[in-house]
């Protein structure tokens, strides 16, 4: 049952107003702006031919670490297969358009998450249509940021707990979102975006709620693994492999996700290409965090400019 009170409103891209902040989001009030909706419809588009995203999804898989996860031809091939069977509406694809212009790290994340989450799903999900549904849920995980001030997004210096507030944010955005766009609020892209910074143990957000999903999960693992190894805006050098592996499983001893996804990302990761089952993971750590992090330091309020 959907009961959250929004701290900053919802908009779309054309800045149409979705719901204030303050209202209280429920399956109710979703609803109704889904009904209002009704008559629209968008034609909908290969997210793979959409733009430059194959090559640049191809770019991206061919530098490190992603090389050595993606350095199996027939793999990259039955992936590709799978990757080409997503179809999003235009709305959807223009706020890919969006992060391309105004937030890179976001749109390569959403690349990278698309492609490594389906090749985590292959070994993982047996069923191939859920694997094909699985891989259209990542290119909208993040979809919600496009409620986010970009110069939040954006930030190299610590957040304050506002701004960490509108970041996370961007989980139940993004649940309105795509409710709206695909006038359903049932959509496994929906609850994906919504719960992706859930964990086990209940400590994520937005919700709190114990992450149950296995296929959530698998989104949940990718997202965190790019966003380590890539460097982002409050921290200038990316984790090497090894430290964000070590991180991840960091998470997994801690019951925060699952070690069936934290062993396939492995195996992926090693020259042999094991089956997940077959890896084992040392509990001694020995890779090299990077120092210049902010992540999770909580920065004093500042005066707020009436104009954001
Ligand atoms: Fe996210
Ligand atoms: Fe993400």
């Amino acid at each position: 049952m959907l009961k959250l009170t929004l701290q900053h409103s919802i908009r779309t891209l054309d800045n149409q107003l979705l719901f204030p902040p303050g209202t209280l989001l429920t399956e109710e009030t979703l609803d109704a702006v889904i009904y209002s909706h009704r008559a629209y419809s968008y034609q909908t588009y290969p997210f793979l031919l959409y733009g430059s995203v194959k090559e640049d999804c191809l770019n991206f898989l061919s530098t490190p670490p992603y090389e050595t996860i993606f350095s199996d031809k027939k793999q990259i091939h039955d992936l590709l297969n799978i990757l080409e069977t997503v179809h999003l509406s235009i709305p959807i694809l223009q706020s890919l358009d969006y992060f391309k212009q105004h937030d890179f790290y976001t749109y390569a994340h959403i690349l990278m998450v698309f492609a490594l989450s389906t090749l985590l799903a292959k070994d993982l999900i047996p069923d191939y249509q859920e694997c094909i549904q699985l891989s259209a849920t990542g290119p909208t995980h993040d979809i919600g940021k496009i409620c986010v001030p970009l110069h939040i997004l954006k930030k190299t210096t610590p957040l304050t707990r506002t701004e960490r507030g509108f970041i996370e944010h961007h989980a139940t955005a993004g649940y309105v979102l795509l409710s709206y766009y695909y006038k359903d609020i049932q959509p496994l892209a929906n609850k994906v975006a919504l719960d992706h910074h859930e964990r086990r143990d209940g400590s994520g957000y937005p919700r709190g709620i114990l992450l149950k999903d296995p296929i959530v999960e698998i989104i949940a693992v990718s997202d965190i693994y790019d966003a380590l190894i890539v460097p982002r805006p409050y921290r200038s050098t990316a984790y090497d492999n090894r430290a964000a592996l070590e991180e991840i499983t960091k998470m997994a001893e801690q019951n925060k996700i699952g070690w069936d996804v934290v062993r396939t990302l492995i195996a992926h990761n090693r020259k042999s290409k094991p089956h997940y089952r077959e890896v084992t993971i040392s509990a001694e750590k020995r890779g090299t965090p990077p120092e210049n992090n902010v992540y999770g330091i909580i920065a004093e309020e500042e005066k707020t400019d009436p104009k954001d």
